[in-house]
């Protein structure tokens, strides 16, 4: 099972950015993390972060035919836009959305998800575990 995990703004930022909301462990951490969630589950991941919306897009389809699946935290990008939700839809790969933070309990403006009007499951407010359920999740469907 070969994996995308698709990080989008401000993820790299995490351990300096209000650290009360997302923790104080930095991207390095949560690649270390899934990285060792995967090999549990006998998975291959591998990562894209960025801040730019358009290289989300083009990673999204760079899925197509090399992925079996995609765990994506869209940032803020998962309540404005159509051009993620398109591609994810275009590729039509398995997807899991996940957040560090549970993003039905904040602001108004973060209940809306454009991610999941396609993706199967929603994990939030778990932290780094979201990534490591998503995988399961996905594991579970590949039966492996
Ligand atoms: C986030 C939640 C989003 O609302 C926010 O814009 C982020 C991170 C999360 O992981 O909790 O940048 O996706």
């Amino acid at each position: 099972m070969k994996i995308s995990v698709i990080n989008g703004p401000n993820i790299n930022m995490l351990g300096i950015r209000e650290p009360d909301i997302y923790g104080k462990r930095d991207y390095a951490a949560l690649v270390g993390y899934i990285e060792r969630a995967a090999s549990d589950l006998g998975a291959e991941v591998t990562f894209f972060q960025s801040n730019s919306e358009g290289d989300i897009v083009t990673e999204i389809q760079r899925a197509y035919g090399n992925y079996d699946g995609i765990v994506i935290n869209a940032a803020a990008y998962t309540h404005t836009s159509v051009a993620i939700l398109d591609a994810l839809k275009a590729v039509g790969l398995p997807t899991v959305e996940v957040h560090l933070s549970d993003i039905n309990t904040r602001e108004d403006f973060r209940k809306i998800s454009y991610v999941s009007l396609y993706a199967e499951k929603m994990i939030c407010g778990k932290g780094f575990e979201g990534y490591a359920e998503a995988l399961a999740y996905l594991a579970r469907k590949y039966g492996k």
